[in-house]
């Protein structure tokens, strides 16, 4: 092992602290009784790995989030620094110069910022492999009056004046038609239309107390399913083994099969702030930053006229850094004394995707089964590769 190495060990260390809360969190969270809570000591990445080097101690399951956050950071694809079949294996330049970065980033980190994630691979690659080290030429006039300089986050710098966090909260909550309604609210299903790009394809989500949740999306070759059963999550797909959901996705799951959402907002936070206003799709809303305990933050944004949720932002946690999820929710119509979102977009780094509801039934039986993995475990079905 080269001197470096147990400087980096340490400081991987202290994040991978911050991972296993966000886990152990994530599955406690659901308040229906979770006894995940304490599952036996999780396998590390080089437990499960065959030759890791750097990323040592943490999590096998936090490898692949690792890798996404790489991969969406560079505007690359894994074959970059990957050969199909044999990701263990270092013929591949980037691959082990991506090595020396995390060794790189880790230290910046540690020297810098007393070993805060302040600097990740996306703060200096922004997309591309070849970062740009010389500011720009400006090529156009700028635009009187165009808000396209502006970036998101200028919200923050303002003064929060008007509504408190909570005063919006309780406005959302009476905006959707008020806690009680909101609790009577035992399950739903909705029908209606998935669209990524041009593809149109027919889905159903069902939705039962406490926080269940299944989507089949009906594909030509059949359907993919992405379900949550208040505990354990999975992802299945046309003749492919079904694939177990993880911590952060775990921790989103629950939070979109939970029926009672708007109500619960405040016990979820340890501490609620409003940062500024800002224009959503035309409209003015407020930013409500919601700290939870253990766990990434959330971003919500109420529509300062309807109070209704206009657009949620949440952090996936990884090794490297946070992978963001945006929703917009829009569409919003009465279903069984509720306020509801008909249609929400869903976007992601890697892409996004709109649901379009046409038709809610609220309060109908829907049997447990649903819910349930195919009886077959996923590394049981692992032949060889296809
Ligand atoms: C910019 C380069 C880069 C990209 C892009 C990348 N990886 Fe990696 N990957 C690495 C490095 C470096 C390691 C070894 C980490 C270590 O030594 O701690 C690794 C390790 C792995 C391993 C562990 C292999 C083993 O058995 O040791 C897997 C699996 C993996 N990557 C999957 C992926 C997937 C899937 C993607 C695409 C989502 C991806 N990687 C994208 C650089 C990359
Ligand atoms: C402090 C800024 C900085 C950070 C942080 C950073 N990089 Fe880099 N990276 C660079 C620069 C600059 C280059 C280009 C060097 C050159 O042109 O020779 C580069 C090049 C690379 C390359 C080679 C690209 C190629 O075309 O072969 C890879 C792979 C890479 N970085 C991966 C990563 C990963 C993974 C992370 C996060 C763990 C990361 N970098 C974090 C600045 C950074």
């Amino acid at each position: 092992m080269k001197g470096k190495s147990r400087a980096v060990i340490v400081g991987i260390a202290a994040i991978c602290v911050i991972c296993g809360v966000v886990i152990s969190g994530a599955k406690a969270q659901s308040d229906a009784g979770s006894q995940a809570a304490n599952a036996p000591a999780p396998k590390t990445a080089e437990e499960q790995f065959k030759n890791i080097q750097v990323l040592k101690g943490i999590p096998a399951e936090q490898l692949i989030p690792a890798m996404q956050f790489i991969t969406t950071s560079l505007g690359v694809e894994c074959e970059f620094c990957h050969v199909q079949g044999a990701f263990e294996k270092d013929d591949k330049k980037p691959k082990q110069t991506a090595r020396k970065m995390m060794e790189m980033m880790f230290d910046i980190n540690k020297d810098n910022f007393d070993g805060h994630r302040e600097v990740t691979c996306y703060s200096c690659h922004r997309g591309s492999t070849d970062p740009v080290a010389t500011p720009v030429v400006m090529t156009e006039e700028p635009k009187p009056g165009t808000d396209e300089t502006k970036k998101p986050d200028d919200a923050e710098a303002k003064e929060p004046t008007g509504p408190s966090a909570d005063q919006l909260i309780d406005k959302y909550v009476q905006a959707v038609g008020g806690a009680a309604a909101i609790e009577k609210i035992t399950s739903r299903v909705m029908k209606g239309t998935i669209t990524f790009g041009d593809r149109n394809i027919p889905i159903d989500i069902y939705s039962k107390e406490p926080d269940k949740r299944v989507s089949f999306t009906h594909t030509h070759d059949g359907d993919s399913i992405t379900a949550f059963d208040g505990h354990e999550g999975w992802l299945g797909v046309p003749k492919r083994p079904v694939r177990e959901m993880h911590g952060p996705d775990i921790d989103a799951a629950a939070m979109d099969a939970d029926l009672h959402f708007a109500a619960h907002l405040k016990a979820m936070f340890s501490e609620a702030k409003v940062q500024g206003a800002e224009k959503i799709n035309g409209h003015d809303a407020y930013l409500v930053i919601g700290r939870r305990e253990g766990k990434t933050p959330l971003r919500l944004y109420f529509d300062e006229q309807s109070g209704l949720l206009v657009r949620l932002v949440r952090f996936g946690e990884t090794p490297l850094g946070r992978l963001p999820t945006q929703i917009d929710y829009a569409d919003y119509r009465e279903a069984g004394g509720v306020k509801i979102p008909f249609r929400w977009t869903l976007a992601r780094p890697s892409g996004l995707f709109t649901i379009q509801v046409a038709d809610v039934k609220q309060n109908v039986p829907v049997d447990d089964a649903k819910f349930a993995k195919p009886p077959s475990p996923p590394e049981e079905q692992k032949g060889p590769a296809r």
